[in-house]
């Protein structure tokens, strides 16, 4: 295992080493216009590669999850011989949504208007009376496919004809996240907060510490607000680590929660990864457990989270094993956090706002805004 020395010092920077006075926030219409939202549901989200969950989430044949991008509801689910697909909720017949439910399992995907059957892989395999239809085949008829590749472990799915790939997209991350073997591990948890917000301020929130003394003491008090640096520091992938207090972990007690994600050194232990992945992915890597949250904007004002914490495999036999300790600690700092964006809506939405000028300590959300911005064109 490399030493911290090797592995991340040279690349990392302080936050507040170069900026450039100038960056101000989005101005008002980017939180507040439905033209706006509509036109990142076209730019963004129906173009880009989006978190829907993670591989250990339908583990067994016939578990699947339902999640909705930019207005299309899809279905993830995993067949017989254990790979995972995507397809449009939609049924081949008279278009009825085929699932309602966010997860489940089930043998097959049987729509609820008529009863036609699919498999697990898409294929129409029931069709009652369809065989008295001259010249109606069964095999012109499977689910409509939605495009899915996995990274890490990590599901992700993208609604464009025919995007780049997704291993191409991460290209940028490789190996960057070895270390916590992000496809083997195994939530324990999720908490969904829907957040009165725009999804761009919960980016912006969690892009920066200048926040922290004030809105998280419990946090601070563990993680120093002012420990932050930076090895992304522009493009899609945004982020760094933060120092964690000797012997201390981001729990409500304190202490480790869970056997660590791997073999770390003590150097290691100290630190707290932060990353945002362009553009629906907060990524949160602890030594005891990593921390993901999703982001569905639902309008202008309104973004739905779900918030995952997931453990090494190994840690859930173990009687050490304490996921509570690490959720409720963050359940705390995520609402605290949801408490600002909503604030910050709401003053965004006066007449009387206008976008301030960042600190020195938000270079990372002046360049999430730039990147965004860049989708946007
Ligand atoms: S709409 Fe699905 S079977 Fe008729
Ligand atoms: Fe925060």
């Amino acid at each position: 295992m490399p030493s911290m020395q090797t592995n991340v010092a040279p690349s990392f920077r302080k936050t507040t080493e170069t900026f450039a006075a100038g960056a101000k926030g989005l101005s008002q219409h980017y939180f507040v216009s439905p033209e706006i939202f509509s036109e990142e549901q076209k730019k963004i989200f129906s173009r880009q590669w989006v978190l829907v969950g993670h591989q250990s989430q339908i583990a067994q044949a016939g578990d699947y999850l339902t999640a909705e991008v930019a207005g299309e509801s899809l279905i993830i689910v995993r067949d017989k011989r254990g790979a995972i697909h995507g397809f449009y909720n939609v049924c081949r017949h008279r278009g009825s949504r085929l699932i309602e439910n966010r997860s489940g399992q089930s043998a097959a995907i049987q729509c609820p208007y008529h009863a036609w059957t699919y498999a697990l892989d898409g294929r129409l395999i029931g069709a009652p009376h369809m065989d008295e239809v001259l010249g109606f085949d069964k095999a012109d008829y499977s689910l409509h496919a939605v495009n899915l590749s996995m990274w890490e472990g990590f599901i992700f799915v993208n609604l464009a004809d025919s995007p780049a790939p997704l291993a191409e997209w991460f290209k940028p991350l490789a190996g960057k996240f070895s270390r916590w073997n992000l496809s083997t591990l195994r939530s324990a948890k999720r908490i969904e907060y829907d957040v009165r917000a725009n999804w761009k301020l919960i980016f912006e929130n969690y892009s920066e510490c200048y926040h922290c003394g004030g809105v998280h003491p419990e946090l601070s008090k563990i993680s120093p607000y002012d420990s932050a640096e930076n090895d992304l520091t522009e493009g899609p992938f945004l982020g760094g680590f933060m120092r964690i207090a000797k012997g201390k972990s981001l729990t409500m007690s304190g202490n480790a929660c869970a056997l660590a994600m791997e073999q770390f050194g003590e150097e290691d232990f100290r630190l707290v990864f932060y990353y945002s992945i362009f553009p629906n992915m907060l990524l949160s890597l602890h030594p005891d457990y990593v921390m993901v949250h999703q982001l569905f904007p639902q309008s202008p004002e309104r973004t739905l989270i779900f918030c995952d914490w997931f453990f090494n495999p190994e840690a859930f036999k173990r009687n050490d094993f304490d996921p509570d300790d690490a959720v409720e600690f963050w359940d705390m700092v995520n609402r605290q956090d949801w408490h600002v964006c909503e604030l910050s809506q709401q003053g965004i939405s006066s007449r009387a706002y206008e976008p301030g000028p960042y600190s020195a300590r938000e270079s990372i959300p002046a360049a999430w805004d730039r990147e965004y911005l860049r989708f946007m064109k």
